[in-house]
């Protein structure tokens, strides 16, 4: 060999070796990488861990807090509401009502006909519209003649020439947001939720700023009932089974409500005329106990929302908020390795990662996750990312998604424990004869009604706290526009016993 051609053989096989040295180097970055991934997500599966241990602390803190709140007004992160409802419908309901149903992403009108007997709605109109997001921080006037103008649009549609100008109509106005009730049908705005902030509606009667809204817009209406989106899901419940005793919304925002008899609403004795039950709206987004798996996550969360410090449970549950948790977690994850390219910048900005994106990533059965990859691409502008690393993002989802499913079945049993529904035997542990009483639970809002997963999640920790055999006892039954025909079927037992 000469010496060109020896120079040239050690010169190859110096670049050989330097190759396969950055190909080494790089293997083992890689796992380097994929090693602080694995801690990340490690890290943040504990953080989120519902045991069935945690989750029965859960459980009591719930009912502990229940009592706190019925005892005495800030006695509790629950504020437990009196709603003054203390007549659930019951099929003798007639005629024509109205409802508005504003609370979270959507907003819609609906037109109920009523035939008493216990007979079905027989008819029922449904409009929605999105709430346009300039309105949900402008003015209470704008919010409120928006609403009013939408509503006279759909009266003047569904009444056409059986419309009467001069007849006045009954509405079930259902406002999702926490309100301290002064009777059934008015009522103050104690604070916004979800991402509302209309600061000069605060402290305001809601149902007078509407009525005010409709009499600027020529609207001839009577707020008949003002009413939580729980109360009017559990009004729909019982319309329909009469063991309904608690009402569930798992949307936008979360919150309960449940039957309570009056003489255990300590707070408010003077205000309680009748001996029976009472509704109350728990307000349960704004729940808290140390028994929460909270993880830096979700304080990272909490410190950038308009309410920071408030609806702690709300922020581990709901549908506004659990797309933002994984998405944090992503991008932690997209900025200490490459396993999603240079994907950061996508994954940085807060809620571009909305919940229903996330549930059908979640429910994408494709052996290569073909909707996760086109979702990340199409919605979040990301690059295309390997299979392991699609893997990754779904296993994220499933941490964020069972956590909250879990917690919002904790929730319901914290309520069947504090009306003795639980099986665990106190008083009024709802055993009649030995036979375990049925208790139905109405769930509405999408998380529980549009996601599968969630949906299956919550009801598996239901069984698992309550044991099979009580649990034979509790139907979670998934409800439709209750929110809104329960408003009118409220506002129609209002009429009904105003008429008496
Ligand atoms: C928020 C509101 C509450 C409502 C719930 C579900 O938590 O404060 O009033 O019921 O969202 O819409």
């Amino acid at each position: 060999m000469g010496r060109v051609g020896l120079g040239l053989a050690v010169g190859c096989a110096a670049i050989s070796c330097t190759i396969a040295g950055i190909l080494v180097t790089k293997r083992i970055k890689n796992r380097r990488k994929w090693s602080r991934v694995v801690e990340i997500l490690s890290e943040f599966e504990d953080g989120c861990s519902t045991s069935i241990a945690r989750l029965r602390q859960v459980v009591d803190a719930m009912a502990v807090e229940m009592h706190a709140g019925l005892a005495s007004d800030g006695g509790s992160k629950l504020k437990m509401l009196l709603t003054f409802v203390d007549r659930l419908p019951d099929g003798e309901e007639k005629g024509t009502y109205y409802a508005l149903d504003l609370g979270g992403t959507n907003f819609r009108v609906l037109r109920i006909q009523l035939g008493g007997n216990r007979s079905v709605i027989l008819k029922h109109e449904v409009e929605r519209q999105p709430i346009p997001e300039n309105l949900m921080m402008g003015t209470s006037e704008d919010l409120f003649d928006f609403i009013a103008m939408s509503l006279k649009h759909f009266v003047v549609k569904e009444e056409g020439s059986e419309q009467r100008p001069d007849r006045s109509r009954e509405l079930g106005f259902t406002f999702s947001f926490p309100v301290r009730q002064v009777s059934v049908s008015s009522g103050f705005l104690i604070k916004w939720t979800k991402g509302f902030a209309i600061e000069d509606a605060v402290g305001k009667d809601v149902a007078q700023c509407l009525e005010e809204a409709m009499t600027r817009r020529g609207l001839d209406m009577r707020v008949a009932a003002l009413v939580n989106d729980t109360v009017g899901t559990l009004a729909l419940g019982h319309y329909h089974d009469e063991d309904t005793v608690a009402a569930v919304i798992i949307g936008t925002g979360t919150n309960a409500c449940y039957v309570e008899r009056t003489d255990a609403i300590i707070k408010c004795q003077g205000l309680l005329t009748n001996s029976g039950g009472m509704v109350v709206n728990m307000e349960w987004g704004n729940f808290w106990s140390s028994h929460l798996p909270r993880t830096s996550y979700d304080v990272d969360l909490d410190d950038e929302t308009a309410n920071h410090n408030d609806q702690g449970f709300e922020k581990m549950i709901s549908g506004m908020y659990l797309g933002d948790i994984t998405r944090r977690v992503l991008y932690r994850i997209a900025q200490e390795s490459d396993i999603f390219g240079d994907a950061a910048a996508s994954l940085s900005a807060p809620f571009v990662l909305r919940t229903p994106l996330m549930a059908a990533m979640h429910e994408d059965d494709s052996p290569d996750l073909r909707e996760v990859s086109r979702i990340l691409q199409e919605n979040l502008q990301m690059p295309e990312i390997s299979l392991k690393a699609r893997r990754l993002v779904v296993g994220v989802i499933d941490i964020v998604t069972r956590r909250a499913a879990r917690l919002a079945a904790a929730g319901i049993v914290g309520i069947l424990k504090k009306i003795g529904r639980d099986g665990s035997g106190g008083i009024g542990s709802g055993k009649t004869k030995g036979k375990i009483r049925r208790s139905v639970v109405a769930i509405e809002g999408g998380l529980y009604s549009g996601y599968s997963m969630f949906r299956e999640y919550l009801n598996e920790a239901v069984v698992e706290i309550l044991g099979d055999e009580v649990a034979e006892s509790v139907v979670l039954r998934v409800s439709e526009d209750g929110s809104g025909i329960g408003a009118a079927l409220l506002a129609a037992t209002a009429a009904h016993s105003s008429d008496r």
